[in-house]
C-alpha cells in the first residue's frame, strides 16, 4: 500500500467487528512503533497490551470520572457500569507511556518521539487492515488508571488506542489545505 494513500484513508475508527486481533498483528505494529525518529535515541516509548480484565479496569475509571457529572446514583452507576464493559469489549487496546526524563528539553523531545511512534502504529495498524482510535486527557494521569494499565513511576501515559477491524469508517474531516498554512520563506 502506498504510503500517501495509507494516509489519507487513515481515520479514527470508533466502532469494531467482534474479530479478534492477532499477537503477531499487533507486534508487527510495535515493532514499526520503534522505528520512530528518536533524538538522542533515548527510545522513551513503553507499550501496554492490555486484556480483558486491564481494559475493564481502565474503563471503570474512565466511567466513574464520566458519572462525576450524573446526579442521580442509579444513573451513574449504569455510566460507570457501561464504559467497564464498552472497554472490556474492545477487540484489543493499547496504552503508550514515555519514560519521564529530568531534563525538560529531553523531556519534550521525548514526548513528541512517543508521538511520532504512535502514528507509525496508527498507520501500520491500517495497512495491515485494522482501525484504531487514540486518545489522551486527564484520566491518564489517574492513579485508578496507572493502576489499571501497571505503568510504574518514572513513566506517564501518553495514549490510549483502542484496535481492532473496523465495523465501519468515519468520512474524512474537513481539513485547511496545506497551502493555506504554509510560508515559503526565501
Ligand atoms: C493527541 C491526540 C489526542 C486525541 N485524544 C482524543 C480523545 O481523547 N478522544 C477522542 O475521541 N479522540 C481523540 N483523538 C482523535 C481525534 O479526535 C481525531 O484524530 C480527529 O478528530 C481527526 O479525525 P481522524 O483521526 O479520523 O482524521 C486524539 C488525537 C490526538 C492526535
Amino acid at each position: 500500500m502506498d504510503i500517501f494513500d495509507t494516509i489519507s484513508a487513515r481515520r479514527s475508527i470508533k466502532e469494531f467487528t467482534d474479530r479478534e486481533v492477532a499477537s503477531e498483528q499487533i507486534e508487527r505494529m510495535l515493532s514499526a512503533a520503534v522505528l520512530a525518529p528518536n533524538h538522542r535515541m533515548t527510545q522513551p516509548w513503553r507499550f501496554y497490551v492490555l486484556g480483558p480484565e486491564a481494559r475493564a479496569g481502565y474503563g471503570r475509571v474512565l466511567g466513574h470520572r464520566k458519572a462525576k457529572r450524573v446526579e442521580e446514583a442509579a444513573a451513574a452507576a449504569a455510566v460507570i457500569a457501561k464504559v467497564e464493559q464498552s472497554h472490556r469489549d474492545l477487540p484489543a487496546m493499547l496504552a503508550v507511556s514515555v519514560v519521564v526524563d529530568e531534563n525538560p528539553e529531553i523531556r519534550e523531545e521525548d514526548y513528541a518521539a512517543t508521538w511520532m511512534a504512535i502514528q507509525n502504529l496508527s498507520l501500520a495498524a491500517h495497512a495491515l487492515g485494522l482501525g484504531t482510535h487514540v486518545k489522551s486527557g486527564a484520566v491518564m494521569d489517574d492513579p485508578g488508571a496507572r493502576a489499571a494499565v501497571g505503568v510504574p513511576e518514572g513513566e506517564r501515559i501518553v495514549a490510549t488506542i483502542t484496535l481492532g477491524e473496523p465495523a465501519s469508517v468515519p468520512e474524512a474531516k474537513p481539513r485547511r489545505g496545506a497551502a493555506e498554512l504554509t510560508t515559503w520563506v526565501s
